[in-house]
């Protein structure tokens, strides 16, 4: 199947309390890793670039080729949306222009009326093409130079204005924070999630997917959160299969070096972590 957008996948997320999960790529294994896991699912998937993986990789081009053409080569029958995560404004129109299903336009660092002025011009030129649109409202919390925020709060007001921006989906900050939680974060705020999803009626965005218990994940999909970020427990997955793969010494036996055998683990590690988070999401299959 070729690359969709995700604004019917999402609004049909929102409207039957579900969410569709989208994963970070990296590089071929994780790519195939992940497709892998929408494939064996038979549930819609969006894989995405961060800027930093996109340069890591060669350019926002390639990691659409790469991901066309491993759609192609795989077999891949379920709808896959090809996602800019965390773009800035050039990098949103870079993505526009080279063909992505799909771009986030994080402006949550510029003054709110900047935010909301640009993700106008980029919904404007993405919708023009038939690509999707996610806005950012406030910020998600993160740690910094070993200070951990708690992880910001959306403001009602603002969301609500840039909502009506016009995007397809909007990431907001309800307490949660991309990376390793700290052991005495306070967990999703309901309170404020539950006054945003009763004005904002287009799918809502949870950032910061790693970490956050189950329960808490499934309590906020159903009230609103339709698509689930997840990074970092990626990458734990993967670096700890492939430590225990070199641990064992098996990367010494026979060809046990070859990175087709050197990565296998960890990216079958990927495909399990995120069929399990698909099956956490509610994501139903592809009729
Ligand atoms: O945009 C990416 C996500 O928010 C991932 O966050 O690395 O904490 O899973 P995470
Ligand atoms: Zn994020």
């Amino acid at each position: 199947m070729s690359l969709v957008n995700g604004t019917e996948i999402f609004k049909a997320a929102r409207e039957g309390h579900y969410a569709v999960g989208a994963f970070n790529t990296n590089n071929l294994e994780w790519t195939r890793a992940i497709l892998a896991a929408g494939q064996e699912t038979n549930t819609p998937i969006l894989i995405q670039t961060s800027m930093g993986a996109a340069k890591y990789m060669g350019g926002y081009e390639l990691c659409l080729n790469l991901v066309e053409q491993t759609v192609k080569a795989m077999n891949i029958t379920v709808p896959v949306i090809m996602h800019l995560d965390h773009g800035n404004y050039e990098a949103a129109k870079e993505c526009i222009e080279v063909g992505y299903n799909s771009v986030m336009f994080d402006g949550h660092d510029l003054p709110f009326a900047e935010n909301l002025e640009k993700t106008k011009e980029i919904v404007a030129l993405a919708h023009a093409k038939g690509i999707s649109v996610e806005a950012e409202v406030g910020s998600i919390g993160g740690e910094e130079d070993g200070i951990v925020g708690a992880g910001e709060l959306a403001d009602v007001e603002e969301a609500k204005q840039l909502a009506a921006a016009g995007p397809d989906y909007l990431a907001v900050g309800i307490g949660n924070i991309h990376g390793v939680y700290p052991a005495n974060w306070k967990g999703l705020s309901f309170e404020r999630l539950e006054e945003l999803a009763s004005v904002i009626k287009i799918p809502l965005v949870l950032h910061g997917g790693s970490g956050i218990p189950k329960e808490q994940i499934i309590k906020a999909i159903s009230m609103g959160i339709s698509k689930v970020n997840v990074n970092t427990e990626c990458q734990l997955v993967f670096a700890k299969a492939t430590r225990e793969y070199i641990e064992a010494g098996k990367d010494q036996q026979g060809k046990g070096f070859d990175p087709r055998k050197l990565f296998a683990p960890g990216t079958q590690a990927i495909t399990d972590l995120v069929k399990d988070r698909i099956e956490w999401f509610g994501t139903p299959e592809v009729k």
